[in-house]
């Protein structure tokens, strides 16, 4: 029956995996709130040319593309920037300016699924729309570097380079104008034996191309960047408390519509795969027919930190149940009810026995799914009118009124 199951490259995510996912997800929107940003979302699919226009060959090949049944060619999205940009022109042309939005969803890629790729998975993502050159990209920056590092991510390396520069590298080098499309795919795998044979196979000078590329450090790398305007990026970074940049001529990233700056983020745990997050200034206006619209933005690949974080030992926050209510069988039912009721509307969480277990086994089950407490509700407490509350840590237990559970608290984890 392998139809019936998961297709390769997806997957499910349990209980446990969600609660994580969903703490992530609110770190990261927590974020992005704090700076001004608002959420966006756009559809799963969208015409197949909103993408193959622009978004260049590695992207296209690796495109879900099917056909409705009215025959117009559609693709699950492989990323959220231009579908973006194609709900700022829908939609927010005339909002005021400059935009910053935020996104969250799945993206879909045809690829080889391994440890942190995946043919599913989700982008946590902002667009800058309209803002002046330095400043929005240190926004964006700064806002990638806040997620990541307010989840509690460590060791992630943040790359800065200029794909402009490095265009206008490779012109002085001989390869100009679609020559250059080829190369880029070998420069944003580090492919460097690749890069220089396909350099010398087209005459261009490959020692001048692979020096300039290979320069990684400080700012003073910028001096292979001439003409970047880097430096007043990370005058900005600097001055915001980011230090911890490299300056790397050699980013390429693996989408066409980079214009200038380009930034890439590695996490060292996730081995093969470990860009948790790339970005950089762009161009896709034209795409719609619109004004150009300066605009800088970035993913972060959101399955990739989760991953990155679960193997750095990351302790995430558990939700826990605050009561579970035993009770000894039909003349306890109704109260056991009314209890629970007075719980969930004083907001706490609140389960009951509905398996029919006898008080016994319901406390064993109470213990199994992680309750902080146990309210029993036996024939006894009844007649006394009060409750009997057993703490599932300590194992202590004592009688309380309803009233008196109201007014506490269980203290979280
Ligand atoms: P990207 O580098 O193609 O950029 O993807 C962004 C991030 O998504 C990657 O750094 C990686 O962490 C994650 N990612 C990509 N493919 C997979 C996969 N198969 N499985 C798991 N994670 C993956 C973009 O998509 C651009 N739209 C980013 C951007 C926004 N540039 C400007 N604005």
């Amino acid at each position: 029956m392998a139809e019936l199951r998961r297709p390769k490259g997806t997957r499910d995510f349990l209980p446990e995996e969600m609660e994580r996912r969903r703490w992530l997800e609110g770190r990261f929107r927590d974020v992005a709130h704090l700076r001004g940003f608002r959420e966006v979302s756009t559809p799963t699919f969208e015409h197949a040319e909103l993408f193959t226009a622009r978004s260049g060959p590695s992207i296209v090949e690796s495109m879900y593309v099917f056909r409705d049944k009215s025959g117009r060619e559609l693709a699950l999205r492989p990323e959220l920037t231009a579908p973006t940009m194609r709900l700022f022109v829908e939609g927010l042309l005339g909002a005021p300016k400059p935009l910053k939005l935020f996104y969250h969803g799945p993206c879909f890629r045809y690829e080889q699924p391994q440890k942190g790729r995946y043919r599913e998975f989700w982008q946590f993502g902002a667009e800058i729309l309209g803002a002046r050159g330095a400043a929005g990209e240190v926004e964006a920056i700064e806002l990638a570097h806040a997620c990541l590092s307010s989840c509690g991510l460590r060791g992630f390396t943040l790359r800065i380079g200029h794909v402009g520069v490095l265009r206008r590298t490779l012109e002085a080098a001989g390869v100009y104008g679609d020559a250059q499309a080829p190369l880029m795919p070998l420069i944003d795998k580090r492919d460097t034996e690749g890069l220089r044979s396909a350099l010398e196979a087209m005459g261009a000078d490959a020692r001048a191309v692979l020096d300039a590329l290979s320069a990684s450090g400080g700012r003073e790398v910028l001096e292979k960047l001439p003409g970047s305007g880097l430096d007043e990026v990370l005058d900005g970074l600097e001055a915001l408390g980011i230090r911890d940049y490299r300056v790397e001529p050699g980013i390429a990233r693996g989408l066409d519509y980079y214009t200038g700056m380009v930034f890439e983020v590695d996490a060292p745990e996730l081995g093969a795969e470990k860009q948790v997050c790339g970005g950089g200034s762009y161009a896709l206006m034209e795409l719609f027919g619109a004004e150009p619209v300066e605009s800088v933005g970035f993913a972060i690949g959101f399955d990739r930190v989760l991953v990155a974080l679960e193997a750095q030992g990351h302790s995430f926050p558990k939700k826990r149940l605050d009561y579970y209510i035993a009770h000894s069988g039909e003349g306890t039912r109704l109260e056991a009810l009314r209890v629970l009721a007075a719980l969930r509307a004083a907001g706490l969480s609140a389960d009951i026995d509905i398996a029919g277990r006898s008080l016994s086994k319901a406390l064993r089950h109470a213990d199994a799914v992680g309750a902080r407490r146990a309210v029993i509700i036996g024939e006894d407490e009844l007649r006394k009118g009060s409750l009997a509350v057993k703490d599932l840590t300590t194992g202590e237990q004592r009688e309380a009124t309803l009233e008196e559970l109201l007014r506490e608290r269980p203290k979280s984890d």
